[in-house]
């Protein structure tokens, strides 16, 4: 029996006839760039998110850049970022020509408040708060750093659509929350595709500018932007899969919470911790063990696929040539690259399976 990671085929095949019929009707309208799917996808990730505003972008690295830019901070201004995440969230620091400060994480592998209070300084302008794996962050001590400091605040949710902190979702707590929907994302398109939501109507009119050639109308070019789309085809794709979220999300927290109940006792096996009054979006199913590389082969072994979220920690990224490392080099986050292994999870996975998962790796511990 092969177990793989990720399996897109089957989380589709419910819903493929409708996607395939989208598609025929932005072909057969040619509404390719811009159009009736884009604005009612923009309009229901509102509602989802009972938010304010939404504009779609061409990713979620955009997403990031195009936020940092609408904060108009001056050049250099610091940002800090956690120090596990995707490269994106540090990339989009330095690409707009701000100083970028790594904090470390804590046992929810998500931002960890002592650390970013030692962290803050006169410099700081803003913080980028990821909400890793689908796991909220404790944005109730960031918020309270927030104004004690005077700082704005980006909620990276790439990997967390639909997570909630006391019945609020995430992205609606700080200035602005930027999302992904990379294919393999609890909601994800057929191709590259992202969003960038908020409550401020300052900061959407200038992201609307930034993502369409600095201006609102064709040939107004007012600011200084770029291109970053969502396009009609994938926003159809979107508006059928987002129907669908809140079941596949119900499945991932049931998937998860059998590897909880069948693993929680071996000794060898940390869980990532998870703040109270949070519901997490599961969407990678992470744990740490000291014998993470030999239990990975063994899994692999027994076909079962697994990943790593991530190798290294962003401080140790050979794009900055080290310049990070010596406040960085005893931090959770590196200790945990070795360690870390994200279990397959999502729909296309049954119950059986899981626990046939479970079963491997209490084999492999003799547990
Ligand atoms: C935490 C995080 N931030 C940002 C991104 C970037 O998104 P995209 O690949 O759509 O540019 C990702 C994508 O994996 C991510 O996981």
């Amino acid at each position: 029996m092969i177990l793989k990671f990720l399996d897109l085929n089957k989380q589709t095949k419910n819903i493929k006839k409708k996607i395939i019929n989208s598609i025929k009707k932005n072909i057969d309208s040619s509404s390719f760039i811009g159009g009736k799917d884009l604005d009612k996808f923009e309009e229901e990730f509102k509602i989802y998110l009972k938010v304010n505003f939404c504009l779609g972008v061409a990713n979620g690295t955009d997403a990031l850049e195009i936020a940092i830019k609408a904060l108009g901070l001056k050049k250099k201004s610091e940002i800090i970022v956690p120090s596990n995440s995707w490269i994106s969230t540090a990339e989009a620091v330095i690409n707009n020509n701000c100083k970028l400060k790594f904090v470390d994480v804590d046992d929810t592998h998500n931002i960890c408040i002592n650390d970013l209070k030692k962290k803050i300084s006169k410099k700081t302008e803003a913080i980028i708060v990821v909400h890793l794996y689908g796991n909220p962050a404790n944005m109730k001590e960031i918020l309270k750093l927030k104004k004690k400091y005077n700082l704005k605040i980006i909620e990276d949710c790439a990997q967390a659509h639909g997570a909630e902190i006391n019945m609020k979702k995430i992205s609606t707590f700080g200035d602005i929350g930027t999302f992904s929907f990379f294919p393999s994302k609890n909601l994800g398109c057929y191709g590259d595709g992202g969003c960038i939501v908020t409550n401020n109507k300052k900061y959407y009119n200038l992201m609307k500018k930034i993502a369409n050639h600095g201006g609102l109308k064709k040939n107004s070019h007012l600011i200084q932007g770029r291109n970053s789309r969502l396009d009609n085809i994938q926003a159809g794709i979107l508006r059928i899969k987002l129907k669908e979220l809140d079941k596949w999300i119900k499945y991932r927290k049931y998937q998860a919470q059998i590897y909880y109940d069948c693993l929680s006792n071996i000794d060898q096996i940390s869980f990532v911790k998870k703040m109270k009054n949070t519901e997490s979006s599961n969407h990678l199913m992470v744990i740490r063990t000291p014998s993470r590389d030999k239990l990975r082969s063994y899994l692999k072994r027994n076909g079962i696929y697994t990943g790593i979220h991530y190798p290294y920690a962003l401080p140790q990224a050979k794009v900055f040539k080290n310049k990070h490392l010596s406040y960085c080099k005893n931090m959770n986050s590196i200790k945990f690259s070795k360690q870390i292994i994200s279990l397959p999870i999502g729909e296309h996975l049954n119950i059986s399976q899981i626990k046939h998962i479970c079963y491997k790796i209490k084999k492999f511990f003799n547990a």
